[in-house]
């Protein structure tokens, strides 16, 4: 016979609770400042963990379901029918179950994520951390980093063959990085103070349509693209400079610069240009597109909160759907 706490009879669900195994897994939106596109071609980019933007994951076994379920935004229902745009998480699911549970306990998987997909904030990416911290959780496994990344760089080629893998190395970090496509990663402490704006255009980005068009201006015009990508990672050298000197002016002017470059790229687009005008005209220190672009977010550099919240303003104002502001030295 069973009692709960208070000293009374125990119900039936309240014993089925004590037997319930749960694991919860939690991830954040990534943005990289600098570098996108040139990363592909082997110079560094800079890509901040946004904490303010969450993604949670938690995983109930229920050994009186039949199959394991999904609950989420775009999808609920049986994983093993879970396809399109789910069918990455899928394989990522059920690869990681078989492997960590000897039983195939069925369970429930819940999603809730606050990273608006497909903007270059790393949805995909911090979907797979949280399942994946979430089933380790679950079944009392140690996680080490190099294993977490392992595991979301498997999970992101499986979404969509991201050439440099830097959403599945970032999302899972918790400091600024330095990364350089096949090196280890380099945590970059920020010594800066400043507020980042970021703000959704509305409009999915392209990355994989924008990687390719970079990729085929690679083949056909080498003599004005390569210079480009090599002016982008000279900039980002710079930019790694003006953080550690808390430079914040000068690092505005180099984002401005790193936007030109971009923009030359073909990986703007009239709707990104027009938030940037705006945020330029009301004063941001330097602003451009972040990720793949041709939609997808714009970041804006403020030296202090309240230049941040006009920054914000006039960027929804000028039909950002959602803006974010991540003070610089809370990172
Ligand atoms: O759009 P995002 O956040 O997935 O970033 C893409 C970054 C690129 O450099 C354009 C591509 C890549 O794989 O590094």
């Amino acid at each position: 016979m069973q009692y709960s706490s208070k000293g009374i009879f125990k119900s039936e669900k309240e014993i089925k609770g004590d037997c319930m195994q749960t694991g919860v897994g939690q991830s954040h939106a990534k943005i990289i400042l600098i570098g996108e596109h040139a990363v592909v071609y082997g110079q560094p980019a800079i890509a901040l963990p946004i904490f303010a933007v969450q993604a949670r994951v938690t995983v109930t076994l229920e050994p009186a379901l039949q199959t394991p379920q999904i609950k989420s935004t775009y999808y609920n229902g049986p994983l093993e029918q879970a396809v399109g745009q789910m069918q990455g998480i899928r394989r990522l699911i059920e690869q990681l179950w078989h492997a960590l549970d000897p039983n195939l306990t069925p369970f429930e998987l819940t999603i809730e994520s606050d990273l608006p997909p497909e903007r270059g904030m790393g949805s995909s990416a911090a979907t797979a951390v949280a399942i994946i911290r979430a089933l380790f959780a679950t079944y009392h496994q140690e996680l080490s980093q190099q294993r977490l990344l392992k595991l979301a760089a498997l999970s992101e080629n499986l979404i969509h063959g991201n050439p440099s893998g830097i959403d599945a190395a970032t999302t899972g970090a918790t400091t600024p990085l330095w990364f350089v496509k096949g090196q280890p990663l380099q945590p970059l402490p920020i010594n800066l103070k400043g507020y980042l704006v970021i703000a959704d255009s509305g409009q999915k980005g392209q990355t994989g349509a924008a990687v390719k068009s970079v990729q085929n201006q690679m083949m056909s015009n080498p003599e004005q693209t390569q210079p480009l990508i090599d002016h982008l990672g000279y900039l980002t050298q710079q930019v790694a400079r003006n953080i550690a000197q808390n430079e914040l002016t000068v690092l505005g002017a180099n984002l401005n610069r790193a936007q030109l470059d971009l923009r030359a790229l073909g990986v703007s687009n009239a709707r990104v240009d027009h938030l940037i005008d705006v945020a330029n005209q009301t004063g941001s220190l330097g602003t451009k597109l972040t990720g793949g672009g041709r939609g997808g977010c714009i970041i804006a550099l403020a030296a202090t909160q309240s230049a941040a919240d006009d920054l914000a303003q006039a960027l929804s104002a000028a039909g950002a759907i959602k803006t974010w502001i991540q003070p610089l030295h809370a990172l």
